[in-house]
């Protein structure tokens, strides 16, 4: 039996509004298509036919996306989740729509790794990653290459490796059954039902998880790590891009419905389609689809899709030794 994928995609994403005001975070843009497509053509890539969405918070834009552009790709299931319990409940509400083998991964992260390591029907695995701040994550302690303990966002963190939104398990039943013994029981961790408090049960029980060394993990939960995200994707693109007029600096991402008129553009910035944008300069930032930039000087920003930023030229008529200054730097 191969492994059907589980998404969890109902959060309300509020570390990104105004832009989750009318889109799922993971709608939301990096390179040149939503989050959540670069997620799912991984999961194509590496073989998995059937992918199980929880969803909540604008769900019919979720299954919108996902069935008229891989309607035909793959087999689709939804699951609803009405209140965002957190990621076990979020879990454990698949319980009677996924049987075999699954594959467990966030819907907001971009994650480089070989996912084939995790479907291998042996063994358990979850992916691990250093992390600086390990107060913030799911943290594992490991012995002799198994996992041992694992924690939510402990105030004492035994290691700063941490768990990284990757999870695979051959049996889902004994995972399912893990999840029963948290919902039943109560209990939560800060006010969440933890899908990491179901796998230390399931350790406790004596069962076996392997951590499995990740490559990459990239968050896109908050303006900065979302555009970081959009600046790794970027940078692995090569298409060069040219406009009568205007500069492109590489690398960038420029639908091919956009127009960009007498402006300089890139590094790093995203333009959806049918975006305009003249006489301004962009870097390190998102322009989505049918925004409209004029006269504008941006940097690190995101703009949503038909927005429309105007900005305005100067006109100076400036004396020899004058100092004119549009900024706080010295
Ligand atoms: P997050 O907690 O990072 O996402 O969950 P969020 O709640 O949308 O974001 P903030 O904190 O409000 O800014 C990680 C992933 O797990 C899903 C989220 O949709 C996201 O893809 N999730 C989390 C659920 O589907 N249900 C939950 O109850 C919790």
């Amino acid at each position: 039996m191969s492994y059907t994928a589980i998404i969890p995609v109902a959060g309300t994403g509020t570390r990104l509004k105004p832009h989750t005001y009318t889109y799922p975070k993971v709608l939301l843009t990096v390179g040149e298509k939503p989050i959540l497509g670069h997620i799912i053509d991984k999961l194509i890539y590496y073989g998995i036919k059937e992918i199980c969405f929880v969803t909540g918070y604008l769900c019919e834009k979720v299954v919108d996306y996902v069935n008229s552009n891989y309607g035909k790709k793959i087999k689709i299931k939804y699951v609803f989740q009405e209140e965002q319990k957190g990621l076990g409940h979020a879990i454990w509400l698949c319980k009677n729509e996924v049987k075999g083998p699954v594959l467990i991964i966030l819907g907001d992260t971009i994650i480089e790794a070989d996912i084939k390591n995790f479907l291998d029907h042996k063994s358990a695995k979850i992916g691990i990653n250093e992390v600086k701040d390990p107060q913030r994550f799911g943290i594992v302690k490991i012995e002799k290459g198994v996992i041992t303990d694992m924690v939510e966002k402990p105030q004492n963190p035994p290691t700063n490796l941490a768990i990284s939104g990757i999870y695979s398990f051959p049996d889902s039943q004994k995972l399912f059954k893990a999840l029963d013994w948290v919902v039943e029981s109560g209990k939560t961790t800060r006010g969440e039902i933890q899908l990491t408090d179901a796998m230390k049960h399931m350790l406790d029980e004596g069962y076996k998880i392997k951590p499995i060394k990740i490559d990459g993990w990239y968050d896109c939960g908050k303006p900065e790590t979302l555009l970081a995200t959009n600046k790794y994707i970027l940078s692995k693109k090569h298409k060069k891009y040219s406009f009568k007029n205007s500069v492109v600096i590489d690398p960038v991402y420029i639908s091919k419905t956009a127009k960009i008129k007498n402006s300089i553009i890139g590094p790093y910035v995203s333009v959806g389609d049918n975006a305009l944008i003249e006489d301004s300069i962009i870097s390190d930032s998102i322009i989505n689809e049918y925004a409209t930039i004029k006269k504008s000087n941006l940097v690190s920003s995101l703009i949503g899709p038909s927005a429309t930023v105007v900005g305005k030229m100067n006109k100076l008529n400036v004396g020899e030794n004058s100092e004119v200054k549009f900024t706080d730097e010295e």
